[in-house]
C-alpha cells in the first residue's frame, strides 16, 4: 500500500519508526515532512498530508504530533479528510470499519513505539465494512459541502 506520513517535531520520532516499519513490510511511504526536530508547525503539515492523499499519492496516512490531537483537527479541515485521532487497538480498527478514516494519528508523547505500530498495523489492514455506515459517512461529506 502506498502510505502518506506527516508529522511535526513532537510526533518526528514516531514518524520515523514508523516509515521504517512500513518500508520493511514492503509499503510505500510518501513523507510530507519534517524531517528533523526542529520546531515547525503542525497545521501546515496535515494541509500538506491532506493535499497528497487526495492527489493520490497515498490510499491511507498516517500523522503523528506530540497528541496526536492538533494534527488530527488541522487534517480535518482539508475536505474529503476523516482523520481519527486513537490511543488504543479497537478504536484504530473500527475507525476504518465503521468511520473509513483514511488518516491515522497518533501522539509521540503519548504512545509507546509498540502500540503505536499495533494501531497502524490494524489501520491499514482493516477494510470500510460499508452498509449502513457508508450512509453515515456521505453524511459527513454533506456537513462539509453545506459549510
Ligand atoms: C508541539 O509542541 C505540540 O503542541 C504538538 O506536537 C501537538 O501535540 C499539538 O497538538
Amino acid at each position: 500500500m502506498r502510505v502518506v506520513l506527516g508529522s511535526d517535531h513532537g510526533g518526528f520520532t514516531l514518524k520515523e519508526a514508523i516509515k521504517a516499519h512500513l518500508l520493511e513490510q514492503g509499503h510505500t511511504c510518501e513523507d510530507v515532512g519534517c524531517f528533523d526536530q526542529s520546531s515547525c508547525d503542525y497545521p501546515l503539515i496535515a494541509e500538506q498530508a491532506g493535499q497528497a492523499l487526495l492527489a493520490g499519492k497515498g490510499e491511507l496516512g498516517i500523522l503523528c504530533c506530540g497528541t496526536g490531537i492538533g494534527i488530527s483537527m488541522a487534517a480535518n479541515k482539508v475536505k474529503g479528510i476523516r482523520a481519527a485521532c486513537c490511543s488504543d487497538y479497537f478504536s484504530a480498527k473500527y475507525t476504518r470499519l465503521h468511520n473509513n478514516a483514511n488518516f491515522l494519528c497518533l501522539g509521540g508523547r503519548v504512545l509507546g513505539i509498540g502500540l503505536a505500530l499495533e494501531l497502524v498495523d490494524v489501520f491499514l489492514n482493516t477494510p470500510f465494512e460499508g452498509g449502513r455506515h457508508a450512509r453515515r459517512v456521505n453524511q459527513i461529506g454533506e456537513i462539509e459541502a453545506r459549510q
